[in-house]
C-alpha cells in the first residue's frame, strides 16, 4: 500500500498514542517520514532523541524492533510505557489504590504552593506520587507516571513550567477539570495505546553521546541549535521530569521563580559542541542507515550537514519539507515570516 494511512488497521493502531504539545514533536511530520523510509530496508530502529516518542510509535506499529533514548526520564518512563511494554496496563483497583491510600508526602504541597496547580491539585500530586512507588511492576509504575506526567502537561497552559500561575489561560476544558480528572482519563489512554508488535522493543535513558547502540537505521532528531533562541528542554519541563525523579538527586534552584532545578548538560545547547556531536554520531553509525530530522534555519546548516554525512556514506539524499511552525512549537512568533522554515530529512545510506 502506497499510502499506509489509507490502512484503517494502521490508522486505528496509531491513532492511539496519546501524543502531547511536546516542543520540536515530530507529531505533524509522521506521514512524510513514513512516506519517505518506507523505500528503504531494516528491521531495527533506533531513535536516539524520542522525546514524546511519536515517532517510535510509528515505527513499533508498522512492526520495527525499535530502540529509544532520550535523557529525560519522562520521555524514557513514556517509552517504557508504551515502546519496551507489550502487554502491562493499570487495573481499576491499582488505580483507586494509587489515589486513595493515605501517605505522609508533602513535598509538592510545600515547594510548588501557588506556582502551578492550587492545593488540591498539589495534595492529589504527592499522594499519587508517593504510592507510584508501591506497585511492584516497573511497566505499571511507568504507565502511573506516564499519565500523571501527562496530567501535568494537559492542565498546563502550552504544558510547559517555564511561568507560574495562570498565565496563557486559554480557557480550553482541559484547564479546567481537576487533576485527578485527568489521571483518571490518562491512564485509560496510555492502558488503550500498549501493544505488542512481536519485536523485542528497549528503552534507554542515557545521553546520545555515551550510548551505543547495534541498529540498521538511527534517527538522529536532537534539539536544533539556533544561536538565539534557546532550546534547552530542562528548562521547560522541569516540573514533570522532577515529578517522575521524585525530585531525588535534583537540586531545585530556591531564587528560582519557578523552583526548576539546574539543567542537565546537553552538547546541543552550544555551537561547538552541536558541530562535534553530529561528527562523532555520524561516525558512530556510519553502519547503520542514518536519517536526521534538522530544520532551514539551525546549524550546521543543510551544507555542512551533507558534507558531514559524505564523508562516510555514499549515497546521501535530504528531503525538503514546507513547514509552519505553530505556537508552543520552539521559540517562533505567529504571523512573523521567520516562522516558515523548512524541516529537512537527510537520508544517509
Ligand atoms: C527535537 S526533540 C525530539 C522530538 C521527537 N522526535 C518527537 O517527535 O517527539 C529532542 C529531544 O532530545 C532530548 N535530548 C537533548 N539532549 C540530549 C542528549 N544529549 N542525549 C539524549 N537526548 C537528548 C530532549 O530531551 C528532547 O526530548
Amino acid at each position: 500500500m502506497d499510502n499506509l494511512f489509507e490502512d484503517n488497521n494502521f490508522a486505528d493502531k496509531f491513532s492511539k498514542f496519546p501524543g502531547t504539545r511536546y516542543m520540536g514533536s515530530k507529531n505533524k511530520l509522521i506521514p512524510h517520514i513514513l512516506k519517505i523510509l518506507n523505500e528503504y530496508e531494516f528491521d531495527s530502529f533506533y531513535d536516539a532523541f524520542a522525546g514524546s516518542n511519536v515517532v517510535s510509535y510509528l515505527f513499533k506499529t508498522i512492526g520495527k524492533k525499535v530502540i529509544t533514548n532520550d535523557f529525560l526520564n519522562f520521555s524514557y518512563l513514556i517509552s517504557k510505557s508504551l515502546i519496551e511494554n507489550s502487554f502491562e496496563k493499570l487495573n481499576e483497583d491499582e488505580v483507586s489504590f494509587l489515589i486513595n491510600t493515605p501517605n505522609k508526602q508533602g513535598f509538592i504541597t510545600k515547594t510548588f504552593k501557588d506556582l502551578y496547580f492550587d492545593n488540591n491539585d498539589n495534595k492529589f500530586l504527592d499522594t499519587v506520587r508517593g504510592n507510584i512507588d508501591l506497585l511492584d511492576s516497573e511497566y505499571k509504575r511507568a504507565i502511573a507516571l506516564s499519565a500523571l506526567v501527562r496530567a501535568c502537561m494537559k492542565k498546563r497552559a502550552r504544558g510547559i513550567f517555564t511561568f507560574t500561575g495562570e498565565r496563557y489561560d486559554d480557557g480550553r476544558k482541559d484547564m479546567r477539570l481537576t487533576l485527578e480528572e485527568h489521571f483518571r482519563e490518562n491512564v485509560i489512554s496510555f492502558n488503550n495505546a500498549v501493544f505488542s508488535n512481536d519485536k523485542n522493543c528497549i528503552s534507554h535513558n542515557s545521553s546520545a553521546q555515551n550510548l551505543v547502540v547495534e541498529t540498521d537505521l538511527i534517527y538522529l532528531d536532537p534539539p536544533y541549535y539556533t544561536p538565539n533562541s534557546d532550546n534547552d528542554y530542562v528548562r521547560r519541563y522541569h516540573f514533570v521530569e522532577g515529578l517522575t525523579k521524585n525530585w531525588n538527586g535534583l537540586e531545585i534552584q530556591d531564587n528560582t521563580k519557578t523552583k526548576k532545578f539546574k539543567s542537565y548538560h546537553s552538547p546541543f545547547s552550544t555551537k561547538k559542541e552541536t558541530y562535534l556531536a553530529f561528527e562523532n554520531l555520524i561516525q558512530t553509525y556510519k553502519d547503520s542507515i542514518i536519517v536526521i530530522s534538522y530544520s532551514s534555519n539551525s546549524l550546521p546548516n543543510k551544507d555542512e550537514l551533507l558534507v558531514m554525512l559524505k564523508k562516510f556514506k555514499k549515497d546521501v539524499n535530504v528531503h525538503e519539507i514546507d513547514y509552519l511552525y505553530s505556537f508552543g512549537n520552539q521559540n517562533h512568533k505567529i504571523g512573523n515570516n521567520a516562522n516558515k522554515v523548512k524541516e529537512y530529512l537527510f537520508v544517509a545510506k
